[in-house]
Parts: structure tokens; sequence; C-alpha cells
């Protein structure tokens, strides 16, 4: 991705990006470093945050589970540890998660809001000192599902749905204190997330021909296009904007 002088903002300032290790995770930490941030990119499996790693010298990983107990403090801790300071975090770890109201079960519907909500909620609570001394942001990563319902997809769209209005609320809540923040919700993206909910290549291929045959500009989107709005929301040349949901789906949500 080519640096612009909005991107440039980003040299000496620390960066966090949940989900790290591919898709728009592994886009967003590696536009962030080419901009000039020192990132540290989180995820779960360590081989995928090493490749990511291996993009930029800018980008460093912790392999951690956001869910975890204490995860979100140590991951706050170890930015401020190796940088001494926080000036964006994104949240964006997340996973797509087709359950009809039939299949659904409390343990999957409490997996999918510790992944949406409670973990970036405790990610946001502990970084909001350093956020405070760098007047940072947060950015938010939700999804069109976050405000279009879909059928076979309920909780993962109220999941996202919540990390929206946690995203106005907090907007509000922390306007004084100079921290914005702000959301982004995708279309459909290249990534591993179809894979990655556990459907077969076929099924796959059959969604992504699908989806890509609704979109007015013809096409699934592509990580590095979702990254490139991240660092613009993000950029703290962006002095004026807090409490938005962009929309970014190749006009999707128009039809
Ligand atoms: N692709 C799309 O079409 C699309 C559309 C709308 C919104 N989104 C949203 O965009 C975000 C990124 O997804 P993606 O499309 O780039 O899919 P992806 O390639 O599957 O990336 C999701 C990342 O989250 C990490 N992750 C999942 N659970 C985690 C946990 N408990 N702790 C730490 N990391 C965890 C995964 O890494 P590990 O498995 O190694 O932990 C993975 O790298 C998600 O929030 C998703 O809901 C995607």
């Amino acid at each position: 991705m080519t640096s612009s002088p909005l991107t440039s903002q980003f040299t000496g300032r620390v960066v966090i990006v949940t989900g790290a290790g591919s898709g728009i995770g592994r886009a967003t930490a590696i536009a962030f470093a080419a901009a000039g941030a020192r990132v540290l990119g989180v995820g779960r499996r360590q081989d995928a945050l090493d490749k990511t790693a291996q993009e930029h010298p800018g980008i460093a990983v912790l392999a951690a589970d956001i869910r975890a107990a204490h995860a979100p403090e140590a991951i706050i801790d170890t930015a401020i540890d190796r940088w001494g300071r926080l000036d964006v975090l994104v949240n964006n770890a997340g996973a797509t998660t087709l359950m009809p109201l039939a299949d659904a079960s409390a343990g999957r519907i409490l997996h999918l809001f510790e992944l949406h909500v409670v973990a970036p909620s405790l990610l946001a609570r502990a970084a909001l000192p350093h956020l405070r001394q760098t007047r940072g942001s947060i950015v938010n990563i939700s999804s069109t599902y976050g405000h279009r319902p879909v059928p076979g997809a309920a909780h993962y769209a109220a999941s996202k749905a919540a990390l929206e209005q946690l995203t106005r609320c907090w907007a509000l809540e922390l306007a004084t204190e100079g921290i914005r923040v702000n959301a982004l919700a995708p279309g459909p993206t290249e990534s591993q997330a179809l894979t990655a909910a556990g459907l077969p290549q076929p099924v796959v291929d059959q969604i992504k021909q699908h989806e890509a045959s609704r979109i007015p500009l013809g096409r699934r989107g592509e990580p590095d296009e979702v990254a490139a709005w991240v660092l613009r929301l993000a950029d703290p040349a962006t002095t004026w904007l807090t409490g938005q949901i962009l929309t970014l789906d190749g006009g999707l949500e128009l039809t």
C-alpha cells in the first residue's frame, strides 16, 4: 500500500491490532507499520502472527486469546512496556458465525459476545489511561450486519450491533478527553472468515460468487481497502470525526 500525507501522521505512534494474523487485521497491521507506526499484532496462532510480522519490521506480535482472563490488560501492558505509549486500539478480532436460531446454544452465544463485546470493552478499558495521555483513538471493526438483518447469523449480527452502540456511547463518554471512537462496517471482504467458520470450500466458493454478484461495484472487498479506511478513521489528522459507523461494502447496502 502506498503511504499518503494523511497516513504519514503515524510516525512514532503506537497501535494495537487484534486479529492481526490474517485478513483485515493483517492488512491493517501492515498498513499502520508502513505509515510509520509501531504495531502490536495480537491473535491466537503464533505462526499466523509471525507471517504478519515478517511483512514489516515495525510489527511485533503477541499470541493471546483476547477472551482469556487478564488477556486484555496483558496485551495493553505489552505495548506500553515495549514502547511507552499507546495511540490507537483496533478491535478487529472476530468470527463470522452462522447459527440459525434452532442451533443456538448458550455456549456459542456467549462465545460471540465475549469475542465481539466483552473483550473489546476490556481492551478499551485497559487502554483508556494511555489513550488519555496521547488523545488517541479506538477503531472497532463491525460488519454491515451490525445494522442490517441477516437470516441464519442473528447472534453474530447482534454482537456487532452491540459493538456499534458501544462505539457511539464511548464516543460521547470520551469526547471531553479528546479520545475519538469510530467503527468500520465492512461488507464481504476476502479473508479467512468463511473458512474459519467451518464451511467446506465448495460452499465458501458459492457464497463468494453470490455475494460478488449482489455487490453494485461487482466484487468482494480486499483487506487492503478496508485497512486504508481504518487508518483514515484513526489518523490524528482526522480531528473532528467521532461516534461514526462507516460502511465500506461496494454499495451493497444501497440495494
Ligand atoms: N471478511 C468479511 O467479509 C467481513 C465482513 C464484515 C466484518 N468482518 C469483520 O472483520 C474482522 C476481521 O475478520 P476477517 O474477515 O479478517 O477474518 P479472519 O481472517 O478470520 O480474521 C479474524 C482474526 O481474528 C483472530 N481471532 C479470532 N478469535 C480470536 C480470539 N479469541 N483472540 C484473538 N484473536 C482472535 C483470528 O486469529 P486466530 O484464529 O489466530 O486467533 C483471525 O486472525 C472480524 O471482526 C469480522 O467480523 C469481516
